[in-house]
């Protein structure tokens, strides 16, 4: 494993880290009950995986982790986690009193003290002014009784189209971590956000670097050849079938292999994210990150296709 420092937390992290939300949820999607998260933990921390990210809203993803972690000196990995600053998520923002419930809730199912970091959970842009004057106080006062060391934020994939919201948050400069959505067909953090975390020294968290396109071969092409029908991407830019297959060659052995060299590429990553359940997809997803990027041509290629695509293609 490779191991980055984390921006202005210090922390140092491996350039991989386990996501416990996505499609699979920590495994809870795809019936990988706890005895094969606890497996997946255990060979993620044997590879020099150091840096595990959940949240209060991921269904029972933190019970699950609190559980594989147990026992582990703390000091042996990185861990964050979230609360939601808006009712279901959309809704109103809530109230501080509902930020302190969700940090104590965080912490006993995850069993622990402290976490490394503490993020607000996809704030949508409308509601960022409102989020930080409501709440920022209180989580100023929660890290100051040690509930947490740093603190993060993330936008949303799939909500946040133009990523309106980080560059507000980057501009007030009180966030140590940014969680990112960006990948190989949905690179357009690259225009603002990731430059201004560079700027700031803001730790950067990849999410969604393979997400549901660039893991399901049928519906990549169908999102494909829908964003050439809607002018996205121009009808010539890339083949029919297997659109993106011309990645695969030489040590690039798979589109999720492609997928995470591309992200881990930029210079302002901290972590990447893998919100994989699945050990041996965990395994090739290590092993591509941490080997030889992608040629230069190809990832040349996919800026020229998707360099101004700001619909997140890869959801
Ligand atoms: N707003 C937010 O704060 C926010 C939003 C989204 C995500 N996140 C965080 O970011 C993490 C990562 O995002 P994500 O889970 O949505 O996306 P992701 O990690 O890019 O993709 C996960 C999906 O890819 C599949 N996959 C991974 N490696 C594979 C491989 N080698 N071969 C085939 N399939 C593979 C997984 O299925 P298998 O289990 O079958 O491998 C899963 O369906 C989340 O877990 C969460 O912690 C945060």
């Amino acid at each position: 494993m490779e191991y980055r420092i984390l921006g202005r937390t210090g922390l140092k992290v491996s350039i991989m880290g386990i996501g416990g939300g996505g499609p699979t949820q920590l495994g809870q999607k795809t019936g990988v009950g706890q005895v094969g998260v606890n497996a997946l933990v255990r060979r993620a921390l044997d590879m020099g995986i150091n840096f595990f990210d959940t949240a209060a809203a991921y269904g029972e993803s933190e019970v699950i982790l609190g559980e594989a972690l147990k026992g582990l000196p703390r000091e042996n990995y990185v861990l964050a986690t979230k609360f939601h600053p808006a009712k279901k998520g959309k809704g109103d923002v809530v109230r501080p009193d509902d930020v302190i419930a969700s940090v104590e809730r965080s912490l006993k199912r995850l069993q622990v003290e402290q976490v490394d970091i503490m993020q607000f959970h996809g704030v949508r842009p409308n509601q960022y002014v409102e989020t930080m004057e409501k709440l920022w106080p209180t989580v100023e006062q929660l890290k100051t009784q040690g509930k947490f060391r740093f603190v993060g934020i993330s936008e949303t994939y799939g909500d946040d189209n133009k990523h309106e919201m980080l560059p507000m948050a980057l501009k007030d400069d009180l966030f140590d971590t940014a969680m990112v959505g960006y990948n190989m067909i949905s690179p357009t953090p690259e225009h603002v956000i990731l430059p201004m975390c560079e700027e700031r020294n803001v730790g950067v968290i990849c999410m969604v670097a393979v997400r549901r396109a660039l893991s399901r071969p049928d519906y990549l092409k169908t999102q494909l050849a829908s964003a050439k029908s809607r002018g996205l991407i121009a009808e010539d830019s890339l083949p029919e079938d297997d659109p993106l297959g011309w990645l695969v060659r030489d040590h690039v052995t798979s589109l999720p292999a492609a997928a995470y060299k591309f992200v881990n590429a930029h210079p302002a990553m901290g972590t990447t994210l893998s919100g994989t359940a699945n050990i041996d997809h965990l395994e090739e997803n290590a092993k591509a990150i941490v080997g030889p990027p992608l040629p230069v041509e190809d990832v040349e290629r996919l800026r020229s296709v998707f360099g101004n695509v700001w619909e997140p293609l890869g959801n």
